[in-house]
């Protein structure tokens, strides 16, 4: 294990006042304000789909009485809304991204209980006999040195021994930090928004020790800064599929809904945790994705679509997709003809029907929950799979509109055009704000 200088926040004795420790943490830290690590946000890093300041600062603009992110991921907006003071509700429907979020949402707790259960965790760690590793996952010993994992798996049957005698909400704290220090100890490319990348190396990783440490530190430095300000804290997690009507959220109570959606790119959520799933042994591999994960997310890459087995056909036949059937059916034929000619034959033919199917459930389900006259923001980007264009904001307002809503407009951010890894064209490409009135 890491070297006790390396745990000077655990190593200051018993009964030190937090704000102390907070200090001591803080000297070493760097700056708490940057936009990038703002308090809570900086626990778990994940593609946010927009910044926490701009939600904030729309949610105080339009100050409404209830907000809803129905694809929540790590919970962006619902910090946002208790920061602005605004009631949240928040879908995630992939169970591990659900759990950060609500990991995350416990911000609220006496960080002194988190710390010290952190400081029990490491106590029992040290004194367990090595863990045995049995099988190791082939993509863990793609990612870590053996006496790395060794420190990591110490410190996961630690937690699987000692969880139950923790809160729930602390366990859930102490879980978040094991699994957000996981990329940074690994030694191959694992940008945090990147699938794991084996063949790459990183230059620094950090010590197991260390990254746990100071990963508490930052969550106890954060705690105790947002208790202070007396922000709310109690937005809500939902593990729930936004294509379907929610049971515990009431009709006509939501007034702005604020959202980055999946955009159609191809990009797979569920392979974004593997390394995370693999490590906690929820799943044996990415054959198990589908299962586990994929089934219960938007349609938006080409394994899915494959997976599934799709059928073009069946897709457009969708009664929900009536409002863009003619240009969606001559875009997939397009693609269908295209990836005939493609070495991967990669079926985005069939994963654009069935995007467009899902994002139209997707609109039908908020429009019962949505008042009359609120706002629906949707932070999207259209795509071009294989150089077909598919003008995602424009079909995404159509469909809007068909399931009850009244006008829809977009405000473009930023161009793009490096979304796709072949990038075999050159389709100028945008991203902004779809917004929905209703
Ligand atoms: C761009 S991310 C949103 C990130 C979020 N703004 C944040 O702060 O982390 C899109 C999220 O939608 C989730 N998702 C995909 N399909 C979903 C569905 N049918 N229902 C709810 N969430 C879904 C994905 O798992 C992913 O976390």
């Amino acid at each position: 294990m890491d070297s006790p200088k390396q745990q000077c926040l655990f190593d200051l004795p018993t009964g030190t006042p937090i704000q102390t420790k907070i200090a001591v943490r803080s000297a070493r830290s760097g700056t708490f304000t940057d936009n990038m690590k703002l308090p809570v946000h900086r626990w778990y890093r994940y593609s946010a789909g927009f910044s926490a300041e701009w939600v904030e600062q729309l949610i105080r603009e339009l100050s409404p009485s209830a907000v809803l992110d129905p694809f929540a991921g790590s919970g962006t907006t619902l910090l946002a809304a208790e920061a602005a003071g605004v009631l949240a509700y928040g879908y995630e429907s992939h169970p591990f991204v659900a759990r950060i979020a609500t990991a995350k949402n416990h911000w609220n707790q006496i960080e002194g209980k988190l710390f010290d259960a952190a400081k029990e965790l490491l106590n029992i760690a040290a004194q367990r006999p090595s863990p045995d590793m049995g099988v190791i996952p082939d993509l863990l010993v793609k990612c870590y040195m053996p006496e790395v994992l060794q420190q990591l798996y110490a410190l996961r049957e630690a937690y699987r021994s000692c969880a139950n005698r923790f809160d729930p909400e602390i366990s859930q704290l102490l879980w978040l930090a094991l699994t957000a220090i996981l990329r940074s100890c690994s030694f191959v490319g694992t940008a945090q928004w990147q699938y794991v990348l084996p063949n790459k190396r990183k230059s620094k990783p950090l010590g197991v020790l260390t990254a746990f440490s100071q990963k508490i530190a930052d969550m106890v430095a954060d705690m105790a800064v947002l208790r202070n300000t007396g922000c709310r804290s109690d937005a809500k997690v939902i593990l729930h599929d936004a294509r379907v009507i929610p049971e515990n959220v009431s009709l006509n109570s939501i007034d702005l809904v604020v959202t980055s959606p999946p955009y159609p790119n191809n990009y797979d959520y569920a392979d974004a945790t593997r390394l995370e799933m693999t490590f906690w042994a929820e799943i044996r591999g990415w054959g198990d994705l589908q299962d586990v994960v994929r089934q219960f997310i938007i349609r938006s890459c080409s394994q899915h679509a494959t997976a599934e087995k799709l059928q073009l056909e069946t897709l457009l036949t969708d009664s929900c997709i009536e409002p863009i059937r003619e240009e969606l059916l001559n875009v997939c034929n397009e693609l269908a003809e295209v990836r005939q000619t493609k070495g991967g034959k990669k079926a985005y033919h069939t994963m654009i029907a069935a995007y467009f199917c899902d994002l139209s459930k997707v609109f039908r389900a908020l429009r019962p929950i949505c008042r009359l006259g609120s706002t629906v923001c949707f932070v999207i980007g259209d795509s071009a799979p294989y150089g077909v264009y598919v003008p995602v904001d424009d079909w995404l307002g159509r469909l809007a509109i068909a399931a009850g809503f009244k006008s829809f407009s977009f405000e473009k951010v930023r161009d793009r055009n490096i979304k796709w890894k072949n990038r075999k064209h050159r389709i100028p490409l945008h991203e902004g704000r779809l917004w929905i009135k209703g």
